[in-house]
């Protein structure tokens, strides 16, 4: 069986036809010294690659310190497969982190995120924030908020914590928690996004954003969630579109989205226009975005086809992940995907990796899996209108003052 889009995927594996699933061999595809191994996933159809410039300057580094995790989100199963045989492997230690973060500054990092498994668990966080500062970036913790009562936010947000984004899936606990496998997640999240916004008048500089993953569960309650979110304080929210559904188990059927965008997205641009001036303007802009009819057809949304081809993407030319055992990843897709990687930090320098040869390759030559990928594609709707900072921020970095 030739399989040659993503719907034909799960009758594939059914049928055990592993070979017609990776039809890599037609493709040539050879990234590093580390093959490829994702050859179980359909891919794209070939596509032209645009040249990229041979060393352009790292921007956003993502940190994962600690692979564990406190819950067990069916959509993170392949991360979490990764991250468990990565964690008994030896880890990066705080002068390690040091040493990387010191190196990241010096290629050009401003931004440096905090991720995981659950970045709450790691016991040197506030340090790992310091560090970040120290080097002039831009920090952000993504945390599901299941230990923000315990450990002390405040204590975050003193060592110069810029944004926290806490994932909050559900205006109804039992579809929060049962989209977390974490009984109880829903009560904690939610008070952690209060928390946050209760320590907004005195570190006016903290961003309190929130995170939700579009699937079938949540797809039609996404106005309530929004409502939910501002209430609680949320300045934003990041909608997800789900990543790493390379075997296609989580596709959305076709006519969800079609009573998405029938139904809910008029309620969505109802939300928005309640906003305040102007902020209603973006807001109104972003979730009409979602799922748009001129984007895509239904039934490329419904199986997740979200571009031809890479679509440029830039994120391997200005972006590192890395994780508590050193691996070093060159874009999101590879937590799913497994490979390739870069090299390790615990015995190669970052600037090496970043301007060796693996990396150049995979720049030159973008994963098989763009098409499914939908990292260009998140759609972030502001609520609350930005404050004279942050507009004068952001007309800097236009300025590049
Ligand atoms: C990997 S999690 C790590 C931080 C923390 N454990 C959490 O869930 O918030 C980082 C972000 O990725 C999101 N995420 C998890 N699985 C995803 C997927 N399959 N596709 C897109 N986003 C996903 C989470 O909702 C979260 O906002
Ligand atoms: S809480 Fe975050 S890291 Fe943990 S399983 Fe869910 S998505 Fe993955
Ligand atoms: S897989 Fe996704 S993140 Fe990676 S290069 Fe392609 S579109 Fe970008």
């Amino acid at each position: 069986m030739l399989v040659t889009s993503r719907k034909d995927a799960p009758d594939a594996i059914a049928a055990g036809s592993r070979s017609a699933l990776g039809y890599t061999s037609s493709m040539e595809y050879v990234i590093s010294a580390r093959r490829l191994s994702a050859a179980a996933y359909p891919i794209c159809p070939p596509h032209r690659i645009t040249p990229v410039p041979p060393m352009p300057p790292l921007r956003h580094l993502v940190v994962k310190p600690d692979l564990r995790c406190t819950a067990r989100c069916p959509t993170c199963k392949l991360r979490r497969d990764l991250h468990r045989s990565a964690q008994v492997e030896p880890q990066l230690t705080l002068d390690d982190w040091a040493r990387i973060l010191a190196h990241a500054a010096g290629l050009g990092v401003r931004q440096l995120d905090m991720s995981g498994g659950e970045p709450t668990l790691y016991a040197h966080l506030a340090d790992l924030v310091r560090l970040g500062k120290r080097h002039g970036m831009k920090t952000q913790l993504n945390t599901n908020g299941s230990l923000l009562g315990r450990m002390d936010l405040e204590a975050l947000v003193s060592s110069g914590l810029d944004r926290v984004m806490i994932s909050l899936y559900s205006a109804r606990p039992e579809t929060h928690d049962a989209m977390r496998a974490l009984p109880g997640l829903w009560d904690k999240a939610t008070s952690a996004i209060r928390q946050a916004a209760g320590l907004h008048d005195r570190f006016p500089h903290l961003e309190i954003i929130t995170q939700t993953l579009l699937c079938a569960e949540n797809l039609l309650e996404l106005p309530e969630i929004l409502q939910l979110q501002l209430e609680l304080g949320s300045q934003g929210t990041m909608l997800s579109y789900l990543e790493g559904n390379l075997t296609g188990e989580a596709l959305l059927p076709q006519d969800l989205v079609e009573v998405f965008q029938g139904k809910v997205q008029p309620r969505l641009v109802a939300f928005a226009t309640r906003l305040p001036f102007p902020v209603r303007l973006l807001a109104r802009r972003q979730v009409r975005r979602l799922f748009s009819r001129r984007r895509l057809s239904l039934e490329e949304w419904s199986t997740a086809h979200y571009h031809d081809g890479p679509a440029n993407c830039p994120i391997p030319r200005e972006m590192a992940l890395v994780l508590a055992n050193g691996d070093v990843h060159p874009c999101n897709v590879v937590e799913y995907t497994h490979e390739p990687v870069m090299g390790n930090l615990l015995d190669q320098e970052l600037p090496t990796l970043w301007q060796g040869e693996a990396w150049q390759a995979y720049r030159r030559h973008p994963p098989p899996h763009c098409c499914f990928c939908p990292m260009l594609d998140q759609v972030f709707v502001p609520l609350v209108n930005p404050s004279r900072t942050a507009v004068l921020a952001a007309v800097r970095r236009r300025l590049r003052l």
